[in-house]
């Protein structure tokens, strides 16, 4: 019997993709560069043996497969896809379909889309969040390309992908990038998500002095309400545990050094590109940056006086913590309007027609971002056909107005006692620009008309000016 679907590279994320098409009752085809690993996995899971085909050469495994075949390729994003691609694409057949599903630059899924187009081979960028358990009990799948191959897709994607009350998170968003577009979207906001729960950790540490079983407990009690989160939920589980070696708390003996694998940048990148402010992300990206010149901020440390814990007017109490939790889930709206932003102006640029309210749809369980706020994210859009940006939409304004204060109380505090809160303060930067009717580029476009007769607008008046201004 030839195998339903072929899995090709397998890493952690592709050996769980695999297993997780095992489970559902899809045959599957394995190959890795080094066979072995395909023959291990397969023995290492007897309950689903049966139905996992290791192959021992690309030609095999291309051969065992039903036809039109169906292969996901799991390798590091980058060359290896490539050279995967020239090595399997001789060997298929018109009508056969290549998933890349790894983090890729959707750049790249727009190019390949373009040079295999006329080889009658359908190449789908996909995008695949969700970590290790994920990929194993069901991810969120972000499905780009062509819109027929979806069809036909789909019943192979819907089974393997995670269930929000039922409904499988996997959608087809779009033609050629769509799809690892805003896979990497996720990543980014997912960067200004932890980058603020991180800042927040920092004002429980350095600002409140509590230790990290009692912010443990903040987050468990946190994630029973508007901030519940896959993130917020391990963020309680990472703060309670103790390291076996030492006894002290985990998260004290971890290196203070982030490591990034290049979506938080795109996404920021893309935004620029775009011409949209995701301040949030870009924030959460530098943030990383500065992170990992421990060395430096050692020596710095010396120059200006390290941060002193507690002197910065934060209450350690309830009321404390429950102005935490507004601010932080305040920003958190910003950020993801941001994100929103970032994805509605690709969706215009590229003709994709982004279904907007969908990726809310299958963002609410299986990746990383799920949450009930994505619950809330998903009813704004089906409540409204023309979502602006989500900071207009009713239920959104009213949290962030009942929000705000507490989000600039903590930001100033923070200010205050030297504590960096560099994406919190970049979400009430942003906020406090946007909301605002007159803003200061009036004076801007004075300088550039000055100093390079850029013209200008004018209230009281259309069309382009210039002024005479005094020689400087
Ligand atoms: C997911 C994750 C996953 C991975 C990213 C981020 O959605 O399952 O986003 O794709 O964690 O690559 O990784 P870095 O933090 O290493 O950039």
């Amino acid at each position: 019997e030839k195998a339903d679907v072929g899995v090709l590279g397998l890493g952690t994320m592709g050996a769980m993709l695999a297993l997780n098409f095992a489970e559902k009752g899809f045959h599957v085809g394995l190959f890795n560069r080094t066979a072995e690993k395909a023959t291990r996995l397969r023995d290492d899971n007897p309950e689903l043996g049966g139905r996992l085909h290791p192959a021992r050469s690309v030609e095999a495994f291309v051969a065992a497969l039903q036809s039109p075949r169906v292969i996901v390729l799991m390798v590091n994003a980058g060359r290896a896809v490539d050279d995967q691609l020239d090595v399997l694409m001789p060997l298929l057949d018109k009508g056969d379909i290549v998933i890349d599903a790894g983090n890729t630059d959707f750049n790249d899924t727009v190019a390949r889309n373009r040079r295999w187009e006329t080889s009658g081979i359908h190449f789908v960028g996909m995008g695949v969040s969700g970590g290790e358990l994920g990929a194993r009990h069901g991810p969120s799948i972000m499905v780009g390309g062509d819109r027929e191959v979806w069809q036909r897709l789909r019943p192979l994607l819907e089974p393997i992908s995670a269930k929000y009350e039922g409904e499988p998170c996997v959608a087809w968003l779009g033609p050629d990038g769509a799809g690892h577009f805003v896979k990497t979207i996720h990543n980014g906001i997912e960067y200004a998500d932890m980058q603020m729960i991180a800042e927040i950790y920092g004002i429980m540490r350095d600002g409140m002095g509590l230790r990290p079983s009692e912010m443990a407990t903040a987050f468990a009690a946190w994630n029973t309400r508007g901030l519940s989160s896959y993130l917020i939920e391990i963020t309680s589980v990472v703060l309670a545990e103790t390291d076996p070696k030492t006894g002290a708390p985990m998260v004290d003996v971890i290196v203070d050094e982030a490591g990034q694998k290049g979506t938080g940048r795109w996404s920021v990148i893309e935004a620029q590109r775009l011409g949209v402010g995701a301040t949030t992300i870009e924030a959460a990206v530098s943030a990383r940056s500065v992170s990992s010149l421990r060395g430096e901020r050692v020596a710095s440390a010396r120059i200006y006086e390290d941060v002193r814990p507690a002197a910065a007017g934060f209450d350690r109490g309830g009321a404390g913590l429950a102005e935490l939790e507004a601010a932080l889930e305040t920003a958190k709206i910003i950020a993801y309007a941001q994100g929103y932003a970032v994805m509605a102006a690709a969706s215009k640029e590229y003709g994709w027609n982004l279904p907007l309210g969908e990726i809310a749809r299958i963002w609410r369980a299986g990746c990383i971002i799920r949450s009930v706020f994505l619950q809330d994210i998903t009813r704004a859009y089906e409540t409204s056909n023309e979502v602006v940006n989500l900071l207009q939409e009713s239920s959104f304004a009213k949290r962030v107005s009942g929000g705000q204060q507490a989000l600039r109380n903590v930001v100033a505090k923070a200010a205050l006692a030297g504590i960096p809160v560099p994406a919190l303060s970049a979400a009430l930067a942003y906020f406090d620009d946007y909301r605002r009717s007159r803003g200061t580029a009036n004076l801007i476009q004075g300088q550039r008309d000055l100093f390079g007769a850029h013209t200008f607008r004018r209230l009281d008046e259309d069309g382009i000016h210039h002024h005479q201004w005094p020689a400087v």
